[in-house]
């Protein structure tokens, strides 16, 4: 089962990543990330510091996701393993949509079409919400700005995550990222565990 985490810098999904290890140990999840999952990772981090073009960037984050799905997320699922992804494809559908804004007439139908039909679609995602001034404020104590985090890029960002969560109801889970960590850990742990279970017994059917 293939789980991802998503939502704008500062909504506290790295930390919920994070904290999921404790409560879900019995069930051995793989615990992964884009980007950074691989070398390629290593690229898509001097293209952010970089402020490479914008194209280059974007083909270079799904090159990361090509290595991620290669070497870490189909093997874990070929061998029935619980995936929880820190970022997955809706980060390109979300972010490049603003970044490739102006440079490509319809980015969202150009990075769709780049994933489609080698991708693996995510079984759930956890969606992170959270005021943008609030988000902006946590960031605003972090060093090294990227530069995705500008309060008019995360509007569009969030805007853009809501909609696909829109089109998409049966996969996104939307989380208040405003309520106490604990009590967003319990709720997503539950909701994994739960998830999980089902599969397993769909599999014994
Ligand atoms: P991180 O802060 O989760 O490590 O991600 C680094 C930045 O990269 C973050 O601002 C979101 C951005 N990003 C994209 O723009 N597109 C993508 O496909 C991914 C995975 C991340």
């Amino acid at each position: 089962m293939l789980i991802t985490l998503e939502g704008i810098d500062g909504t506290g999904k790295s930390t919920l990543h994070a904290a999921l290890a404790e409560p879900l140990a019995d069930l051995q999840p793989v615990f992964t990330r884009e980007p950074g999952a691989t070398w390629v990772g290593d690229s898509v981090r001097r293209a952010i510091a970089e402020q490479t073009d914008p194209v280059t960037e974007a083909l270079l984050f799904v090159a990361d996701h090509a290595a991620h799905l290669a070497t870490i997320v189909r093997p874990a699922l070929a061998q029935k393993k619980l995936v929880i992804s820190d970022r997955y494809t809706d980060s390109r559908y979300a972010y490049q949509s603003v970044t490739l804004e102006g440079v490509i007439s319809e980015p969202l139908a150009w990075l769709q079409s780049l994933h489609n039909g080698w991708t693996i679609v995510p079984d759930r995602t956890f969606l992170l919400v959270l005021p943008v001034d609030v988000a902006f404020e946590r960031l605003k104590a972090k060093d090294g700005r990227e530069h995705f985090e500008r309060k008019e890029v995360l509007e569009k960002v969030q805007k853009n995550y809501l909609e696909l969560a829109r089109r998409d109801p049966s996969r996104f889970i939307i989380i208040d990222a405003s309520l106490e960590k604990e009590e967003i850990v319990q709720f997503v742990a539950s909701a994994i565990r739960q998830l999980s279970g089902l599969s397993r017994s769909r599999r014994r059917r």
